[in-house]
């Protein structure tokens, strides 16, 4: 995949720096109010049971605040967070490990869980349905399977594609939550209280427009403030101001709808190759070099969502609005 300054998966780079910067509790997350409102009654009614919460399934375009929520769900619990991810369990043991080592309450939080073995979902379903885990001991005639006891937990899963999860897997969770893209106000509320824990003094009208080219999407308003504070610690006095943030997202190629040169790859691909569409996924995938996955669940959404792309049985197509963003003239179709 591209380098994309814009990308909005999560780097490997300085992980607890960005975890201080994450909201704690739902009281500090700005957004995604019903998703919110039903946490947290869900929360305090398991907690007034002294139960473990039941499993919960957020899914959603990627960086809009997946692996934050899960941390708050064991913050506000009062338990231990585990991480781990789909790709990452490969064999039924590495999930009976990490299920004998919880303990009660726990949450354990598998990313990207639509990624996981079919094997593993199959440990997956005793485990979550009676907190048991079935083990097969030996092999051939003398094989059997014997049942442990696992301590209570919630199982928090992530995904950006519910539905690629098998039926059986997604059934198994009593709490759906689906995140939507963030509003203009809401992205800028966050990208403020992001330069306060940064120390960084920004205007409002700098905040706006950094949350205008965000794409809905806070992991990347918060990494756009970031190199646009670096521009202003440079060029400027170290204040965000209005022109500097423009100035900077212009060097950066976002341009005004917060679309990067990925996105105008994309569109104008298909404009130029294809007369506009409609075309498919993997044609679009070769013309443009990334893989088709990357863009159903990264690049498309959000161009989906601001009706620049259209999905027709025959393929995607691009809409007027993109022949008049990019200022050429809109064919007769
Ligand atoms: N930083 C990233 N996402 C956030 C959110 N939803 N609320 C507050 N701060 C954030």
């Amino acid at each position: 995949m591209e380098e994309r300054i814009i990308s909005s998966g999560a780097g490997e780079q300085d992980l607890s720096f960005e975890q201080s910067l994450r909201p704690q509790t739902l009281r500090q997350y700005i957004g995604q109010d019903k998703v919110k409102a039903n946490l947290a009654v869900f929360i305090e009614a398991a907690k007034l049971r002294r139960e473990s919460l039941d499993h919960v399934l957020l899914y959603g375009p990627p960086g809009l605040g997946k692996t934050t929520l899960a941390a708050i769900i064991a913050n506000e619990m009062g338990v231990n967070l585990r991480t781990t991810s789909g790709p990452a369990i490969e064999r039924p043991g590495d999930v009976a490990a990490i299920l004998t080592a919880l303990e009660p309450g726990d949450v354990l939080f598998i990313d990207e869980i639509h990624r996981l073995p079919r094997t593993i979902e199959e440990v997956l379903y005793p485990a979550m349905e009676d907190f048991c885990l079935d083990i097969v001991i030996g092999k051939g005639p003398s094989a059997r399977s014997v049942r442990l006891d696992l301590p209570p937990f919630t199982l928090v899963g992530a995904t950006t594609r519910a539905g690629s999860l098998s039926a059986p897997l997604r059934d198994r969770f009593g709490v759906l939550s689906r995140l939507e893209y963030y509003n203009e106000s809401q992205l800028t509320d966050i990208v403020v209280r992001t330069a306060e824990l940064l120390e960084t003094e920004i205007d409002w009208l700098a905040a706006q427009e950094l949350a205008r080219r965000s794409r809905g999407t806070p992991r990347i308003a918060n990494r756009l403030l970031k190199r646009v504070r670096d521009f202003a610690q440079v060029r400027g006095n170290g204040a965000v101001e209005e022109t500097i943030a423009r100035e900077a997202l212009e060097l950066m190629q976002v341009d005004r709808l917060g679309l990067d040169h990925i996105d105008h790859k994309l569109l104008k691909g298909i404009i130029e190759k294809y007369r506009g569409g409609p075309v498919g996924i993997e044609t679009i995938s070769a013309t443009i070099g990334e893989e088709s996955q990357t863009i159903e669940d990264v690049y498309e959404p959000y161009l989906l969502q601001i009706g620049f792309l259209q999905r027709t049985p025959r393929g995607r197509m691009v809409t007027e609005a993109v022949y008049r963003h990019f200022e050429m003239e809109v064919p007769e179709r």
